[in-house]
C-alpha cells in the first residue's frame, strides 16, 4: 500500500485542473469568504513576510495579496497545483516552492506569518508540520490554520455528513473524473475530527497563544497560534 504522502500528492495532482472550479461550486462560493475571514482575523502587521503552506492553486495567498501583504511565498508538494498557481501569479516570491509541509526548507525564523487553508488535514504528520512552522516563524510570528470540522450541533452535523458523503463525492467525482479523490475528502474530515486536536498539537510545537474561531455554523474553524 502506498503511504499517505504519496496517496495525497497523487490525488491533488490528479484533480488540480478541476480544483478551483469544483472548490467554488461545491462550497457555493463560500470558500472565498472563509479565506477572507481567516486572513482578517490574522491581523497582518506592516512588512509581513508570509509563507502560504499547502497553497494549492494559490487562492489563500492571492487573498492575502489583495489584503495588502506584499511578500508572499507559496509552497505545496503537488507539482500540478503549483503549476496552476504560477499561472495566476507573477508577483509571488521565488516562483513557488515544491516541498512537504513537514520539512519547510527555509532558514529558522525567516517569516512573520504562515497560513494554511484546508491543507493540515492532509499532512502525513501534522505534529511535524507544526514543528516546522514553529521553526520557520520569527518570534511573535503567527500561524493561521483554516480547516473544516464536524459541527457540534447535531442538526448541522447531519446535514454536513449528508452533503459530504452523498452529494460531494458524486458531483466531485463526475466533474473531476476521480471519484476516489472526492470520497477521500469527507473521509479525511471525519477521521481527522475524531482523532486530532489542533490547538493541542500547536501547543506541543511550542506556540504560546492560541485563538480559535468558528465560521458558518461551525463547519469551518480558524486557529491562530502565536510564537
Ligand atoms: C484542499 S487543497 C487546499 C489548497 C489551498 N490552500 C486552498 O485554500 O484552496 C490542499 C493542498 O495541500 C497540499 N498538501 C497536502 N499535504 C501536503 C504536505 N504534506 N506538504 C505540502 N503540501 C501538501 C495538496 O497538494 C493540496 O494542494
Amino acid at each position: 500500500m502506498i503511504d499517505k504522502k504519496h496517496q495525497v500528492r497523487q490525488i491533488f495532482d490528479s484533480i488540480a485542473f478541476r480544483y478551483d472550479f469544483l472548490n467554488h461550486l461545491l462550497s457555493f462560493g463560500i470558500d472565498h469568504y472563509w479565506r477572507h475571514a481567516a486572513l482578517k482575523l490574522t491581523k497582518f502587521q506592516a512588512g509581513a513576510v508570509l509563507l502560504d503552506v499547502a497553497c494549492g492553486t494559490g487562492d489563500f495567498a492571492i487573498a492575502a495579496k489583495k489584503m495588502g501583504v506584499k511578500t508572499i511565498y507559496g509552497a505545496d508538494f503537488s507539482h500540478n497545483m503549483l503549476k496552476l498557481f504560477n499561472k495566476k501569479s507573477d508577483w509571488i516570491v521565488g516562483n513557488n516552492i515544491q516541498m512537504v509541509a513537514e520539512k519547510i526548507p527555509l532558514k529558522k525564523e525567516s517569516v512573520t506569518n504562515i497560513t494554511v487553508a484546508f491543507g493540515v488535514r492532509n499532512f502525513y504528520n501534522i505534529q511535524e508540520g507544526f514543528n516546522s512552522f514553529f521553526n520557520a516563524l520569527k518570534k511573535n510570528g503567527k500561524a493561521t490554520v483554516l480547516e473544516f470540522r464536524l459541527p457540534s450541533n447535531s442538526f448541522f452535523k447531519a446535514v454536513y455528513k449528508f452533503y459530504f458523503k452523498k452529494i460531494l463525492p458524486v458531483v466531485g467525482g463526475i466533474i473531476s473524473g476521480d471519484k476516489e479523490a472526492y470520497s477521500y475528502l469527507p473521509r479525511s474530515v471525519e477521521e481527522f475530527d475524531e482523532k486530532i486536536n489542533l490547538p493541542e498539537l500547536l501547543k506541543n510545537s511550542g506556540f504560546e497563544k492560541i485563538e480559535t474561531h468558528s465560521l458558518t455554523f461551525g463547519i469551518v474553524q480558524v486557529i491562530i497560534a502565536t510564537k
